[in-house]
């Protein structure tokens, strides 16, 4: 294995692929998405989700000023919008408008829902917390939106009816394939 000391680890991308997915955010009349991989589910009682955003972000002034965010998740049909939506800077363009974007109505926030979207969540902020060159945000999930149909009756996606949208690193983006899928069962050992 290639080993590299703390100093010199780069972009550390090496435990890639991660589920690309869109977070929405408004504040004073004006909306905006961005794109992220660095997002995790943190806490199931209460439900949190946290997202990872460089402070720069347009979308990370919309966050703090409105304490909202929503984050949504696509299929791969949506992978060029994916990438557009992480390549342009909502302070000079209206992402929804540029990219034809079309929304859904939110019911706990004033965050934009993707109607495109098999799954969303509308989250408040509860932290705001400084590691590095990107804050995690932690917001409580108050609201979760999904297509039933994406989903089989044991609520994992079903991948025969959605390809979620993977983030290699770079520029690449894939989808996994359905074949790969195992069913392990649980054991004791
Ligand atoms: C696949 C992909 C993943 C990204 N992940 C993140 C991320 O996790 N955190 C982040 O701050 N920026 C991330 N970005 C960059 C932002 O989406 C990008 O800078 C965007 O233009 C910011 O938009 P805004 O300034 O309108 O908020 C990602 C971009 C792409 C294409």
């Amino acid at each position: 294995m290639a080993k590299v000391t703390s100093e010199d680890v780069g972009t550390f991308c090496q435990h890639y692929p991660k589920i690309a997915a869109i977070v929405t955010a408004q504040s004073g009349g004006k909306s905006n998405a961005m794109t992220v991989d660095w997002h995790t589910s943190l806490s199931l009682s209460p439900p949190l989700y946290g997202i990872c955003v460089v402070p720069g972000r347009f979308t990370y002034q919309l966050i703090i000023d409105s304490k909202e965010f929503g984050i949504n998740f696509l299929s791969f049909e949506a992978v060029e919008l994916v990438h557009l939506v992480g390549s342009t800077g909502g302070r000079y363009i209206d992402k929804f408008q540029r990219f034809n974007i079309a929304l859904d109505q939110p019911v706990k926030t004033r965050v934009p829902i993707l109607k495109a979207a098999y799954a969303a969540y509308e989250c408040q902020l509860v932290d705001d917390r400084d590691y590095g060159d990107h804050r995690l945000l932690v917001g409580e999930i108050v609201a979760a939106h999904w297509q039933p149909e994406a989903f089989t009756p044991e609520e994992t996606l079903d991948l025969d009816k959605v390809s979620p949208v993977l983030y290699l690193g770079g520029e690449l983006y894939l989808t996994p394939s359905k074949d790969t899928v195992r069913h392990l069962e649980h054991m004791a050992y």
